[in-house]
């Protein structure tokens, strides 16, 4: 019995996965053991999900900034995405669930990079649920390539700086693609959005647990989901709404 309205579920849900060292640590283990059990628990996740009928679910696997951690602990982490990408492949085909990355993907090893395009590529058909990768993912980076991308428009005479609007800026931001966040979960006991998916979650439901991510089981995914169909939502309005106002374009205009 999972208590969850499942006709007004949170349409993209996001999960900033904060905990694995601290898990590893309370076990008298290294970082990277947590990092495996949090393999596990993205597994977890990605069922519940997927049963539950959420439409999208993005996950912050590895930020732009976890370049910068010990060799070892990154390299273990590159390791443990390419075995997910690997043993994940047919569960993900055979529920429908369409896989995508988000993020400067370009950085990461072939040996991921090769097995994460072509899972990309081979589930590009399923519309059961998209699984979103953020992958040397940092939300400024993010907007700062959308910005490049609009400059090179004004610049090759497609566009003029008076077109750019909200719609147009957000034509670039790859992670809205699957839609505005609608709820944003962190793991691990901290407050804070730690530069994911800054434009898609400006109007997200934020709900923080202390649980640690390797803990994370189905039943934290609907309590969040929950408290979530318990909040009102109003986008700066003053009546609720129960999804994000497509944003007002000046094209045309
Ligand atoms: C934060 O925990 C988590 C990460 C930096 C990486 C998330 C990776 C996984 C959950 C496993 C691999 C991912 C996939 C998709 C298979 P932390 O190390 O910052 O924890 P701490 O705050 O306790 O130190």
């Amino acid at each position: 019995m999972t208590l969850v309205d499942l006709h007004r579920l949170p349409r993209h849900v996001a999960i900033i996965m904060d905990g694995n060292g601290r898990w590893a640590q309370d076990q008298g283990r290294i970082r990277s053991i947590g990092h495996r059990e949090g393999s596990r628990a993205v597994r977890r996740t990605v069922r519940a999900a997927r049963r539950l009928g959420v439409d999208a679910l993005t996950l912050f696997a590895f930020s732009e900034q976890n370049w910068h951690r010990p060799g070892p602990e990154v390299a273990a982490l590159m390791e443990l995405l390419r075995e997910y990408l690997i043993s994940e492949r047919e569960e993900l085909m055979e529920n429908g669930i369409r896989l995508r990355a988000v993020g400067r993907v370009d950085k990461l090893p072939s040996s991921v990079r090769d097995v994460l395009d072509a899972l990309v590529a081979d589930t590009a058909h399923l519309d059961g649920m998209t699984l979103t990768l953020a992958l040397s993912y940092g939300g400024r980076e993010e907007l700062v390539d959308a910005a490049r991308a609009l400059a090179s428009e004004v610049a090759a005479g497609r566009l003029t700086p008076d077109a750019i609007d909200e719609a147009a800026l957000e034509a670039h931001v790859p992670s809205v693609d699957v839609g505005r966040v609608d709820l944003l979960i962190r793991t691990g006991g901290e407050q804070r959005i730690s530069n994911f998916l800054l434009w898609g979650a400006a109007y997200a439901e934020l709900h923080f647990t202390p649980r640690l991510w390797p803990e994370f089981e189905a039943e934290d995914l609907y309590q969040a989901i929950r408290a979530f169909q318990s909040r009102q939502r109003r986008f700066g309005r003053v009546t609720t709404l129960h999804a994000e106002p497509e944003p007002i374009s000046s094209a045309g205009e």
